[in-house]
C-alpha cells in the first residue's frame, strides 16, 4: 500500500460499530470491488470497495470479509477470506497479502484463503437467520454494471432461499456519514496534500499555461506526496468554468482570464473536495473581483450556517436566498426575478444551478441519508459558485467542513481563498519569460 500504515484500532472502531446495529443471528458479507476490464487484456486499477475498507482496511481484490457477532464458535465471529499468494501471482502481479499481514492491517484475528470460504459460509449460514448484503444504494448512482457484491446477492439467494435477507446499505451509510476522529485525521491528511497542489499551482499558473500542464503539477504533487486524484480534475479557464463537469483540460489559460480549479488528492482512500478560482495574470478584474467576493461571502455564510440539526434542504435554502441577494446587487438578477421564483426553481438557480454542498468521505460524493439532521461527525463539503456564459466566466469556491457540536470546523481554512492572499501569492511567482 502507498499511504502510511493505518492503525487497526480504527477499523475495529468500524466493525464495532456496525455489530451495535446488527439483530441477533445476522451475518452481514462484504466482497471487494472487481478488476474492471477495459479493451483486449487491459484492466483499470483495483478501486477498493469503500464498505469493505471502512470495515477492515483491506485493499486486496476478491478479499471476503463477514461478519456474524454472535456465531456459536467465536472463530466464526469474524472473517476475512483473501487470495492465497502463490509464486505465480508473485511473479505476474506482484505481492498479495500474507495471513499476518492482513490481521495487522483489520485488526482481525481470523484470516483464511478463499478456498475455505464455501464450507464455512454453509456452516455459518446454517446458524444464522438474518443475511445483510451489499449493494450500491447511492441516489446519484447509474447502476448498470453489476459488481462482485451484486453476484454474490444472487448466489445467495439461489443457494439460501430461506433465510430473511437485508440491505446491508441501510445501515452503512448512517454509520459511514458519521467521521470517527481517526477517519477526520485521514481527511485532513488528504485535505493537506490538496493545499500544497494548489500552491503549488499559485506560482506555476500564468498567460500561455494549457489546462493539462497544470494539471501535471498536480499530480507530482499528489504523487510524491503519497496520495492521487480524488476524482477528475476539473481545469476550467475562463468560458470553460461555466460547464460544470469540465474535464478536457487541454486549452490554453490565457492573459485576464479566469481559472477555475475543482482538484483534490485521496490519501488512504479518503478524499478531499477543493475549488478555487485564480486569475490567469495574477490579479483579478474589478468584476472578477465583485463576483468572486460575492461567491466568498455565501460560502462562509454557509460553512458558519452547517450546525447540528439542521437539514440539507433547509441549509440550502439559506444559501439559495444569499445568492438572489449577491446575484441582485451584481446586476444579474431583478428583484422582479425574484418576486417570481418558486420553491423548486429559485432566482438564482440562472447562475448557480447546483447543489451547495455533500457529504464527503470514502467517496467524494459520500454515503449518508441527506433528508436526515446534520450531526456532529458530519463531514460536507461547501460549493456555492456564480457561473455566467455571457461574461465568459465562473467563480465556484469549495471548502471541507466538519459538523460539531460547538460549530462547524473548516478543515480548509489554512488553504489561500482571499483575494489579497491569492495575489500576494501569485504575485511572489518565479519571473520566467512570458509564453
Ligand atoms: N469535485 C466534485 C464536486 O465538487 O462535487
Ligand atoms: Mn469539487
Ligand atoms: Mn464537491
Amino acid at each position: 500500500m502507498r499511504h502510511a500504515l493505518i492503525d487497526s484500532k480504527l477499523f475495529v472502531e468500524h466493525r464495532a460499530r456496525l455489530k451495535g446495529l446488527l439483530a441477533p443471528k445476522s451475518i452481514a458479507v462484504l466482497n471487494a470491488n472487481d478488476v474492471l476490464p477495459t479493451n483486449a487484456d487491459g484492466s483499470l486499477t483495483l478501486h477498493p470497495n469503500s464498505d469493505l475498507f471502512y470495515l477492515s482496511g483491506i485493499e486486496q481484490e476478491e478479499s471476503i470479509l463477514w461478519i456474524a457477532p454472535d456465531a456459536f464458535d467465536p472463530r466464526h465471529r469474524e472473517i476475512l477470506f483473501l487470495r492465497e499468494p502463490s509464486e505465480h501471482l508473485k511473479i505476474w502481479e506482484g505481492h498479495k497479502l500474507s495471513k499476518a499481514e492482513a490481521q495487522k492491517i483489520s485488526g482481525i484475528e481470523q484470516v483464511k484463503w478463499l478456498s475455505e470460504f464455501p464450507g464455512l459460509f454453509r456452516q455459518i449460514m446454517c446458524e444464522m437467520e438474518h443475511v445483510h448484503l451489499n449493494s450500491n444504494e447511492h441516489k446519484r448512482a447509474t447502476v448498470d454494471v453489476q459488481t462482485r457484491d451484486d453476484r454474490f446477492v444472487l448466489e445467495c439467494l439461489k443457494k439460501f432461499p430461506l433465510h430473511t435477507y437485508h440491505r446491508l446499505a441501510r445501515l452503512m451509510h448512517p454509520l459511514r456519514v458519521v467521521k470517527s476522529v481517526g477517519e477526520i485525521r485521514l481527511l485532513q491528511e488528504a485535505v493537506d496534500i490538496t493545499a500544497e497542489g494548489f500552491g503549488r499551482l499559485l506560482h506555476f499558473v500564468k498567460p500561455g499555461v494549457h489546462e493539462y500542464e497544470v494539471e501535471a503539477e498536480l499530480i507530482h504533487e499528489f504523487v510524491r506526496r503519497r496520495a492521487k486524484f480524488a476524482y477528475n480534475p476539473i481545469i476550467a479557464s475562463g468560458a470553460n468554468a461555466c460547464t460544470l463537469h469540465y474535464n478536457q483540460n487541454d486549452q490554453p489559460c490565457r492573459k485576464g482570464e479566469l481559472l477555475l480549479l475543482d482538484i483534490a488528492a485521496c490519501y488512504a482512500n479518503y478524499n478531499a473536495d477543493l475549488t478555487r478560482t485564480i486569475p490567469v495574470s495574477g490579479r483579478f478584474t474589478r468584476r472578477q473581483r465583485q463576483v468572486y467576493n460575492a461567491v466568498l461571502r455565501v460560502m462562509r455564510a454557509s460553512i458558519a450556517g452547517a450546525t447540528v440539526g439542521k437539514l440539507h434542504r433547509d441549509w440550502q435554502k439559506e444559501s439559495q436566498a444569499m445568492m438572489n441577494e449577491e446575484l441582485l446587487e451584481l446586476g444579474l438578477l431583478k428583484k422582479s426575478d425574484i418576486k417570481k421564483q418558486t420553491e423548486a426553481e429559485p432566482a438564482c438557480r440562472k447562475y448557480f444551478m447546483h447543489g451547495l454542498g455533500h457529504p464527503l468521505g470514502l467517496d467524494v460524493h459520500d454515503v449518508g441519508y441527506t433528508d436526515q439532521p446534520f450531526a456532529p461527525g458530519w463531514v460536507l463539503t461547501v460549493e456555492p459558485g456564480i457561473y455566467i456564459p455571457e461574461e465568459g466566466f465562473a467563480v465556484r469556491l469549495e471548502n471541507d467542513i466538519v459538523v460539531t457540536a460547538d460549530g462547524p470546523v473548516d478543515l480548509m481554512a489554512r488553504t489561500p481563498v482571499e483575494v489579497s492572499e491569492i495575489e500576494d501569492l501569485m504575485a511572489r511567482r518565479p519571473r520566467h519569460k512570458r509564453r
